[in-house]
């Protein structure tokens, strides 16, 4: 049975990842510096920036592949260095012990944020939708640190092919608790984010179902020999987390944007997951009209009309 390294397994995204690769049939282990009672997998507690206690931990339980998803995952919970240093340092740790282990496998998590959108100064995009040709413009840690991440592990790339290397870029990630009303990474309830759009149009109204990007992981893994190797991916829902069209959502609440509004058709997502679809046959399926009810942004009838 093929054996697959999940860092960062007890996170938001680790959890469905490791449920979506047991229901694929692989043997799970998570390495994390925590432990989650939400994880089904083996546990194996270890901080990744030790990079002896890593090699050791790697070493151990030598996996077949390796899904890098451990990092500061939020923008501005560190400063701006530390999660720089932080997060470039993960990927150095475990992309070292992932070779010394002999995985042949390695699948590094990044972010759409590498675009740089919402940056202070300014920013339009090229084209829509977004695809992962569309140039990266980082404007804080987070994102340039995901840039960087990105650079390592296309420079493995270079030393040959008997590591097989990817990069995907998940959308905002949705647990399958937060259909349920649990506050998303943002702090938000999904029903808020509807409600409410301009909380939405800071992720470009972008969003993928954590079960979903976790199929996608299991399909990389599976397929990873048969792809260029180094293949970077949008990893999103194919509709838009708005009510409205997108080409209106985009008009009202990104005006920057709006002269390639009509770029996008009805609820369309403004990225496109469409190398994913083409290379691996993935597709998101869990799209969020199926799990939740539109919210009723009727006015509440004023209190003489009543
Ligand atoms: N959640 C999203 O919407 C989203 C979107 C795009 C990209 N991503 C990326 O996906 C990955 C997972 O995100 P998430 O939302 O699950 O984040 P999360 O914060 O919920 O999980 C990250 C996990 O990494 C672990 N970790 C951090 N530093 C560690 C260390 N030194 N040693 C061992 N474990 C360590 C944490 O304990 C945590 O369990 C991250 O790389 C993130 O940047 C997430």
């Amino acid at each position: 049975m093929t054996r697959v390294a999940v860092t960062g397994g007890a996170g938001r995204l680790g959890a469905s990842v490791i449920d979506r690769l047991i229901y694929h049939g692989y043997d799970v282990v998570s390495f994390d510096r925590v432990t989650s009672d939400r994880v089904r997998s083996r546990q194996v507690t270890v901080d990744l920036l030790d990079e002896h206690a890593t090699q050791a931990a790697f070493a151990a339980e030598r996996p077949d592949a390796v899904v890098h998803l451990a990092a500061i995952a939020v923008p501005g919970q560190l400063p701006d260095p530390e999660m720089y240093r932080i997060n470039t340092q993960l990927v150095w740790s475990v992309l070292e012990a992932t070779t010394a282990c002999g995985a042949n496998r390695m699948l590094l998590a990044s972010s759409p944020t590498v675009l740089g959108y919402h940056a202070p100064a300014g920013w339009t995009p090229d084209y829509l939708p977004l695809d992962e040709d569309h140039p990266v413009a980082p404007w804080n840690g987070y994102s340039t640190s995901k840039v960087a991440m990105e650079g390592i592990v296309r420079m493995a790339v270079r030393r040959g092919d008997a590591l097989r290397l990817g990069i995907f870029r998940p959308c905002y990630v949705i647990a399958p608790e937060e259909w349920e009303g649990a506050p998303t990474q943002q702090g938000h309830t999904v029903n808020e984010r509807l409600a409410n759009p301009l909380l939405s149009a800071v992720a470009l109204f972008n969003y993928v179902d954590a079960r979903d990007a976790g199929d996608f992981v299991a399909t990389w893994i599976t397929k990873a020999h048969e792809i260029p190797n180094g293949e970077t991916f949008f990893v999103g829902a194919p509709d838009a987390l708005a009510t409205q069209s997108t080409a209106d959502a985009i008009r009202a609440h990104l005006p920057a944007f709006a002269e390639h509004a009509d770029s996008i058709t009805a609820h369309q997502s403004m990225f496109s997951s469409e190398r994913a679809e083409r290379l691996l046959g993935w597709r998101a399926s869990r799209l969020w009209r199926d799990n939740v009810r539109e919210p009723d942004t009727t006015p509440e009838p004023q209190e003489a009309l009543r």
